[in-house]
Order: structure tokens, then C-alpha cells, then sequence
């Protein structure tokens, strides 16, 4: 089966063909991810109602694009998926109003995606990872630890109690003066800074919860920016290498408590813990995490980048293995804001 993905609910618009065959296999035929960043940049994080509008003027035209790519017509879709949220609410309406007008004219089936499942599902199409597996989702709204263990069964295991991990990253730019998204910004900087420089908390690393906090990490780093200025260069990096060496010990405590509790739950022999979001293309992250998985001989799955941060594919993918199973959405299925998994 030939799907289309419809993902609007940041400030990604992205179109997807994603064709699953008779095994379940995944294949993208197409996918096209237009980056608003540009039109939020000047105000530092994302603006929702320039989302939408951008949304709203790019989203036909990527479609359309989308489709050449694979080289079919609507005609050639089995079926037709879209974020439904959780997101901005004004973006979401737009990639869901846009599916079931093409549901509805092209007679498609109608698939509404929980855009966290669609990360959730990713490993799916681009490893072929088989349920059970451990997710940890690292996002700008996201941090949670969830046991993936088939379509539809997903057990949240931790979440953060303050802000996700991308936000914290974000703020820790915006603080030190960096560009927007600050993820990319800090990674960079952090390359020639002292980790050892500032000893920045570790929150919560404690045995009982797999709950994240990152709040009072960025209130530390803001103090110690405050203890020695003026704050020149070397110290932004000296402050960025130590905020990712405290996020790298966290980060890697976590998983591997996570993990032993999955393969406690699961009876998995070689658990396997897949990251998904923007920030697991940090690699101070991803080292922390492979870490973490050879603590407890276990195998880490990181799709790739493109593939880890918000596009169409995901959502492509997730349709079809919904579609594969009978759960098709009516026209009258609604646009959420909150949605958890
Ligand atoms: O998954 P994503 O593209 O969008 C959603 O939030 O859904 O994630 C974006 C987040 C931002 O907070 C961004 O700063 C962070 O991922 N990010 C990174 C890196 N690349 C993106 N954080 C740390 N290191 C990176 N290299
Ligand atoms: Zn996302």
C-alpha cells in the first residue's frame, strides 16, 4: 500500500509517500520537509500563528511535490494520513483539513495520526525493529520514556516534570546569546569548551523515577553565566561543554535504569532502545545513550536525522500500519491540541 503524510503541527510542513509491502516492510517513495525556521528565527521560537499561515500557503504545493517524487497520482494512494495532534492547534486543523478534503474527493481512506506515534513508529520503517522495544523521545516538547510493545500498546515509563530536553537546550542558547534552535547552536560551541569548568546539577538521578527534570539545570547555568561576566567566548563554550556533560550523565543514568526495567518487564534478552526527536541528533546524547545500552548489553537504534526531527514519513508510516490493521478515521475525527500517547 501507497500512503501520503501530512505533518503541520510545528513548524515543519512535510509531505510523504510511504509505501509499506505485503511483509510490512517500509519504503519512502518521497519526502519532502519544507523548515519554517527562517520565518521564527527573528523572534527567537516559534510563532504559532506564522506557523499556520505558512502552513496554509506551502502545504498544496509540497504535496503536489511529493507525489511527482514518487512519480504517482492520487489515484495510485491507498490511503491518506495526517498529524491530528497533539501541536500547535492552528497547524494541525491545516495538515487535517487538508487530508480529508483529499480523503474525501479521492475516496482514501482517512488516517489521523497521534504525531508521538509517528516518532514512536519510525524505527519500524527505517530498521524494521520488531515490538517489544524501549523509545525515548527527546523533542522540544517532548521527554519520555516509552515501552513500545505493538500498534497502539504504549506504556509511558517517564516524562519530564518542567521543561523537554530541546527546550532546555533552546533556553540555554537564548541565555548564552546563541541562535535559534539552540540545540545545533550549543552542540556546536561545546566542541571547545571545558566540561569540567562548571559543576551544573544533575537532577533527579535517582533510582526510583525515570522522570526527567531540566528546569533547575537551566537555573544553574544561568547563575554561573551571572558569576563571571563579561561572558566571553571561551566561557560560552566552557558553559555549553558542561550543560551537555551534565545532560550526558543524566541522559545516560536514565536509559540505563529504563532499560533494566524493560527487560525486567519484557524478558528481553537484548533489549533494544531506539531514540527519536530532534535532540537525538546530539551526539554528546547519543554517546550517553550507547552507552547506556552497552551497560546492559542491549542495542541502541537512531534513525536518521532527517528521520528523527518532525517530517511527513513518519506520519506516511504510521498511517499505514494503522490502515494495515482496520483502524481507519472517519471525516468527522477532530484536530487535538493534547493528545498523549
Ligand atoms: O523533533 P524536533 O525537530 O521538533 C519537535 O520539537 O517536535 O526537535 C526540535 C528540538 C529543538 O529543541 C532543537 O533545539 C533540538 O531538537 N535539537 C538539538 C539538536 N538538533 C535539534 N538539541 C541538541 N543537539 C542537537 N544537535
Ligand atoms: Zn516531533
Amino acid at each position: 500500500m501507497r500512503i501520503l503524510g501530512i505533518e503541520t503541527s510545528c513548524d515543519e510542513t512535510a509531505a510523504a509517500v510511504v509505501l509499506r509491502d505485503a511483509e510490512g516492510r517500509g519504503r519512502i517513495l518521497a519526502d519532502v520537509v519544507h523548515s519554517q525556521l527562517a520565518d521564527h528565527a527573528p523572534f527567537g521560537g516559534v510563532v504559532p500563528e506564522i506557523a499556520a499561515r505558512a502552513h496554509v500557503d506551502l502545504l498544496d504545493g509540497l504535496i503536489a511535490r511529493a507525489l511527482d517524487e514518487a512519480g504517482i497520482g492520487f489515484a495510485d494512494l491507498d490511503g491518506v494520513a495526517a498529524t491530528a495532534g497533539p501541536g500547535l492547534i492552528g497547524g494541525v486543523i491545516v495538515g487535517l483539513m487538508t487530508a480529508k478534503a483529499i480523503a474525501a474527493v479521492h475516496r482514501l481512506p482517512l488516517l489521523a495520526v497521534n504525531h508521538l506515534e509517528g516518532h514512536a513508529l519510525t524505527p519500524r520503517l527505517t530498521d524494521a525493529v520488531a515490538y517489544p522495544y524501549l523509545l525515548l523521545l527527546i523533542s522540544g516538547g517532548h521527554s519520555q520514556f516509552v515501552a513500545v510493545e505493538g500498534l497502539g500498546r504504549y506504556r509511558r515509563l517517564g516524562t519530564t516534570v518542567d521543561d523537554a530536553l530541546g527546550e532546555a537546550f533552546d533556553k540555554t542558547a537564548k541565555l548564552l546569546g546563541l541562535s535559534y534552535p539552540g540545540g545545533p547552536a550549543v552542540e556546536r560551541m561545546a566542541a571547545t569548551g571545558d566540561p569540567a569548568r562548571f559543576d551544573l546539577p544533575r537532577p533527579l538521578m535517582r533510582r526510583d523515577s525515570l522522570d526527567f527534570s531540566f528546569s533547575g539545570l537551566k537555573t544553574a547555568l544561568r547563575l554561573a553565566a551571572e558569576a563571571c561576566q563579561p561572558v566571553d567566548d571561551q566561557t560560552v563554550a566552557d558553559l555549553c561543554a558542561s550543560f551537555q556533560a551534565a545532560v550526558g550523565d543524566v541522559v545516560r543514568f536514565k536509559a540505563t535504569l529504563a532499560l533494566e526495567r524493560f527487560r525486567r518487564d519484557t524478558g528481553e534478552a537484548v533489549p533494544i532502545l531506539v531514540a527519536a526527536g530532534g535532540v537525538a541528533a546530539n551526539r554528546a546524547v547519543g554517546r550517553a545513550l550507547a552507552e547506556a545500552a552497552a551497560a546492559v548489553g542491549g542495542r541502541l537504534v537512531i534513525p536518521p536525522p532527517k528521520l528523527c526531527t518532525d517530517n511527513g514519513a513518519m506520519i506516511a508510516w504510521a498511517g499505514a500500519e494503522r490502515l494495515a490493521a482496520g483502524l481507519v478515521d472517519g471525516l468527522e475525527v477532530q484536530a487535538r491540541a493534547r493528545w498523549p500517547l
